[in-house]
């Protein structure tokens, strides 16, 4: 579908890589060529996983990013550069969920949901954008959304509008920075069993609730190899501002 080295010597920085879609995004870039900068707060797991690319053949670098810390961003954009150079692509992937319904939600909880969600991808698509723009030669950025941010779902309110606002982000910095060839666009996962929800999905509850849906399963993350490796790659330089609903068609039953 996509050359094998599609990628290659591209710089691609991947945030929320120590876990879940992140981890296995990094590793299917990796294996696209890119060299990869790997990112999250958890410093253990990122070595872990970096070293797991350069054993395969692959390059990567760990860097410790805090997406809710514009200091912690700065930072990690700079020792990301000073490994790999200039970024290519990002993969604007870190977030967190809580299932909960709209009247247990409390206001330290909702603030979490937004300030790593909404803010923390909004400050890294930020920056990162500011340094394309400077270097004059345009980028790729890819948000990952979810399916929670097209349709309202029970349990998923403060998550679904955290999501939302990143949809909408990624059609305002794809219009404000088309005259500068970087691309913008957003990926809308449907459920995949990771450690956001995989205690859920392990459940009797959560059988029940995945035999609901059509196909009844889960989607597995290298469904969503596809549109990572076309948003990525900036395979067509007109592809902007596009939401990729990609859930397995889950979203005509959730609700
Ligand atoms: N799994 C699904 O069904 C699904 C569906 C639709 C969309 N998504 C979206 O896909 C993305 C990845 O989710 P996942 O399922 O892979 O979840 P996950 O397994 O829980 O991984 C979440 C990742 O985000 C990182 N993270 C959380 N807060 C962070 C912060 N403040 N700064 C930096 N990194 C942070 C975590 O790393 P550290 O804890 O080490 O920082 C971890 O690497 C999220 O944006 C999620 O909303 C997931």
């Amino acid at each position: 579908m996509f050359a094998k080295d599609c990628l290659s010597g591209r710089h691609v920085l991947v945030t929320g890589a120590s876990a879940g879609l992140g981890r296995h995004f990094a590793r299917t870039l990796a294996r696209a060529g890119a060299k990869i900068t790997v990112a999250a707060r958890r410093k253990d797991r990122l070595g872990a996983l970096a070293a797991e690319i350069r054993a395969s053949g692959g390059e990567a670098h760990p860097v410790q990013i805090d997406v809710t810390d514009a200091a912690a961003i700065l930072a990690g954009l700079d020792a990301a550069e000073a490994a790999f150079g200039p970024l290519h692509a990002l993969v604007n992937n870190a977030g967190v969920a809580d299932p909960r319904r709209i009247l247990d939600i409390d206001e330290a909880e909702y603030d979490r949901i937004m300030a790593t969600n909404a803010k923390g991808m909004w400050l890294m698509a930020q920056e990162t954008g500011r340094r394309m723009i400077a270097r004059g030669q345009g980028g790729q950025i890819v948000n990952i959304a979810s399916m929670g941010g097209l349709i309202a779902t029970r349990g998923l309110s403060a998550y679904g509008m955290s999501k939302a606002a990143v949809i909408h982000m990624t059609k305002a910095m794809a219009l404000e920075w088309a005259r500068d060839a970087i691309n913008v666009n957003a990926i809308c996962p449907g459920y995949v069993s990771t450690e956001m929800n995989d205690y859920f999905f392990d459940s009797e509850a959560g059988r029940k609730f995945v035999s609901t849906f059509i196909r009844k399963r889960l989607m597995r993350a290298e469904d969503l190899e596809a549109p990572l490796l076309l948003c990525t790659s900036g395979a067509s330089r007109a592809l902007t501002g596009a939401v990729f609903a990609c859930d397995d068609a889950q979203g005509y039953t959730l609700y």
